[in-house]
This record gives structure tokens, C-alpha cells and sequence, in this order.
């Protein structure tokens, strides 16, 4: 992590929204795609809204859903990042890691390369027990990144997102955690 509350990987600069990454974020969250395991897509209304949320929290915490942008060329690719879990479940509270990229910069490793630096802030800066993820069952791209970078499904705490109507085709959860002594090992071995 930098002393202005970016983070860097070798790829990547996960920093505080810009104006200019509210037109290319509409973009990628009306794209049907990248929106395949969410319930509709967004309006640009939508899609500003979120980037307010995310980037007050950033504001007001130091971390979030940070913008995600290619070192090389200042590319704004999506988001990827912590923020507290905002419903109940049997799970919470707790932290959550989350990520959502342009569908032209999947297969490239970036939202695992995000993630886990994001990890890293999690358990190092934020000392935080430990990280939860969770995605619609049949997401698998998301939840190959949660299990590269070292989460365990949890069976016993899939749930019913709070948000989708009762019987919603998406509405099953998976939910992923990783401890802060799981990761420290996982760190000391890479
Ligand atoms: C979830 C999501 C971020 C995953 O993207 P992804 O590209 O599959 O994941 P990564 O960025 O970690 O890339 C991994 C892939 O890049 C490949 N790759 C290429 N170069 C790589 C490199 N240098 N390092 C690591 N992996 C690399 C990997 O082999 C892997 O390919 P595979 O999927 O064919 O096995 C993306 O699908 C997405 O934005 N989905 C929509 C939003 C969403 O569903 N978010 C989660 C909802 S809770």
C-alpha cells in the first residue's frame, strides 16, 4: 500500500474514483456479460450511484471497492476491493472482497493480481480476522478467483441474497471466507 492510500500490484493501481471513470464503469455494468449473475443491468443513474457509495466509503474509510486502472497505460478496468457487508446474514458482520471488470480484460489475471493485494490490506492494515466473498452459485469465473487466491467455500452459510424476490434464479448465494491465518500461511508459502 502507497502513502496516499493507493495500492499497486505489478499490473495494477487501485485507487479513489475519478469523473472519468463513471463512463466506462456505466459501460461494463450495462454490458449483459459482465451483468450475467446480477438481476438486470444498470442505468447510467445506476451505475453513477454506486461509484458515489464506493467512493465516499473510500473518502470517509481509506479503503473500499477501489477504481481499478492498468499501470501501463492508466486504463480504467472496473473495481476491485473490501467494503463492509451492507445486509444480515448468518455471516455478518464482516468484510467482504469483491471485483467486477470491463469483459474485455477477463482471462488476463487481473482480478485475482487486485484481489490479492486487496487481501493483503485487509489482514495487514485493516488487521481484519478474516474476509468473506460471495456470488450467485453458478458464478464460477468468480468463484475460480475466490479459490485462487485461497477462500473456502462455506456450505453451511450459503444463503438467499436479501435483495433478489423469493425464488429469483439468482437468488442462492455461495458465501467464501479466508482467515488471517489461513492467508499468513498462504503467504509464507508464495
Ligand atoms: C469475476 C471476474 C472478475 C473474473 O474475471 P477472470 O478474468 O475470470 O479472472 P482473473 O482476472 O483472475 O483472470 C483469470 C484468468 O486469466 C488467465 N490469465 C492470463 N494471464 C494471467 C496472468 N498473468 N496471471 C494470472 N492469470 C492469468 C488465467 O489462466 C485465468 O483464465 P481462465 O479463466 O481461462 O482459467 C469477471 O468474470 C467479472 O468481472 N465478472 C462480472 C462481475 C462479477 O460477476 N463479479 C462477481 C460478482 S459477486
Amino acid at each position: 500500500m502507497n502513502a496516499d492510500n493507493t495500492v499497486t500490484t505489478e499490473r495494477l493501481l487501485l485507487r479513489q474514483w475519478r469523473e472519468d471513470d463513471l463512463a466506462p464503469f456505466a459501460k461494463l455494468n450495462a454490458d449483459p456479460r459482465v451483468m450475467e449473475y446480477f438481476p438486470k443491468l444498470q442505468t447510467r443513474d445506476e451505475s453513477d450511484g454506486s461509484v458515489k457509495l464506493f467512493s465516499d466509503h473510500i473518502q470517509r474509510c481509506g479503503w473500499g471497492f477501489w477504481a481499478a486502472s492498468l499501470l501501463q497505460t492508466g486504463e480504467f478496468i472496473g473495481f476491485i476491493g473490501l467494503q463492509p457487508v451492507s445486509f444480515q446474514a448468518t455471516f455478518t458482520p464482516a468484510v467482504e472482497i469483491g471485483w467486477r471488470l470491463a469483459f474485455e480484460h477477463w482471462g488476463k489475471g487481473y482480478a485475482t493480481e487486485g484481489a490479492k493485494a486487496a487481501l493483503q490490506y485487509g489482514f495487514q492494515k485493516l488487521h481484519l480476522k478474516d474476509i468473506v466473498s460471495f456470488t450467485a452459485t453458478s458464478n464460477m469465473r468468480s468463484r475460480a478467483v475466490m479459490e485462487r487466491i485461497g477462500m473456502h467455500h462455506e456450505p453451511n452459510n450459503d444463503f438467499d441474497h436479501p435483495r433478489l424476490p423469493v425464488g429469483h434464479p439468482l437468488s442462492r448465494h455461495v458465501l467464501y471466507r479466508i482467515t488471517a491465518d489461513v492467508w499468513k500461511n498462504l503467504s509464507v508459502k508464495s
